[in-house]
């Protein structure tokens, strides 16, 4: 018989719910928050009272697509960590009361371990990594380079010494004068840009690390400097500053890809989190082709926060019989080793 698993997730600004039979997708609904935009970032507050008038109608329409009922399921996984406490405590309190009350286990899933575990989500198009691969997490509260030895062993061999990539693309953004979350709208610009317009600096930080503050400030300065000159400068120039800072920080993000290959040995190339969403990220890693490497690279649909890939990190622990506990509190700062 197939497990069903009902996931959640509310670790920042998007409310997801998703239903699994094993590792196919029975449904995955994401109400993202718009209430964001005009602060150019995200309010935690905001986020916490979304979550909140989200969540019930959020679970229910992903049961209804799905065609399962409550008594149906096996188990419910959700976020635990690493996130915006007062986000992760509504899906959290939600998953322990409809746990308590259909009497059936709880799964506490590591945020950036599902954005990895995505690849695992069954498709009939898509094939699923081997064991081990090198993985590239990017969001928008992450950046590592991470040797998936299997469901539960994840090895950190490189990540952000600073800001995310995530944040890179949505500060730049935000200095250009675009609104929250700018890193969709710059790959959507940059298309329409010449990507060697301008130069930012690029900071040289060793071996797999990585560094964006750095390169923010260098956007804020060009910035400031030629609307100085020129009060019009951003609405003449954001195609060309969109397509530049686009080109930096993806070529940023290769030349370290690039590193790890060389270091680990290891030919399986995977990108996972919001980032990977990105068109030029997308197609660099494809490039890494040409030189030997399998590429994979999840659907838009579980690049970005969504709950399906909860749920398929929540089978692989069901399988272990990994149960949460009601007594778990969500951490900010879950470590993912
Ligand atoms: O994984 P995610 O949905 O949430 C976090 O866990 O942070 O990632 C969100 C991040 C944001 O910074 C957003 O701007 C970025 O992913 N993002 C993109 C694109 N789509 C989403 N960045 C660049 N290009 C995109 N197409
Ligand atoms: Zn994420």
């Amino acid at each position: 018989m197939p497990i069903t698993i009902l996931g959640i997730e509310s670790s920042c600004d998007d409310t997801s719910a998703a239903i699994l039979s094993d590792k196919t997708v029975l449904s995955n609904v994401t109400a993202s928050q718009e209430v964001h935009q005009k602060y150019g970032g995200v309010v935690p507050e905001l986020a916490s009272r979304a979550h909140q008038s989200n969540i019930v109608p959020v679970v229910d329409r992903a049961l209804k697509e799905a065609d399962v009922e409550m008594k149906d399921l096996d188990a419910i996984a959700y976020t635990l960590g690493p996130g915006l406490v007062g986000s992760l405590m509504v899906g959290s309190s939600f998953a322990k009361g409809l746990s308590l009350s259909l009497n059936i286990p709880l799964l506490e899933v590591h945020h950036m371990k599902a954005h990895v575990m995505a690849h695992f989500i069954e498709e009939p198009e898509t094939s699923n990594p081997e064991l081990p691969f090198l993985c590239l997490t990017v969001s928008g509260g992450h950046t590592q380079l991470v040797i998936v030895h299997s469901h539960k062993h994840f090895e950190v061999i490189g990540e952000t010494i600073d800001d995310a990539v995530g944040e890179a693309f949505d500060k730049s953004a935000k200095i250009i004068g675009l609104p929250y979350p700018g890193g969709p709208l710059i790959d959507q610009y940059a298309k329409l840009g010449d990507p060697e317009s301008f130069t930012f600096a690029k900071p040289k930080v060793p071996d797999l690390q990585f560094s964006f503050s750095g390169f923010k400030t260098s956007v804020l300065y060009t910035v400031r400097d030629r609307v100085k000159e020129n009060p019009n400068f951003l609405e003449q120039q954001r195609d060309n500053l969109c397509a530049s800072i686009q080109r930096t920080l993806v070529e940023m993000l290769m030349e370290k890809v690039r590193l790890a290959q060389k270091q680990t040995g290891i030919t399986r190339i995977a990108l996972a989190g919001g980032v990977s969403a990105n068109s030029e990220l997308r197609t660099s890693v494809r490039k890494l082709q040409e030189e030997g490497c399998e590429v994979y690279i999840p659907k838009f649909e579980y690049c970005t926060d969504n709950a399906a890939m909860i749920a398929v990190q929540g089978y692989h622990q069901f399988q272990e019989k990994q149960w949460g506990s009601l007594s778990s509190a969500p951490s900010a700062r879950l470590r993912i080793e």
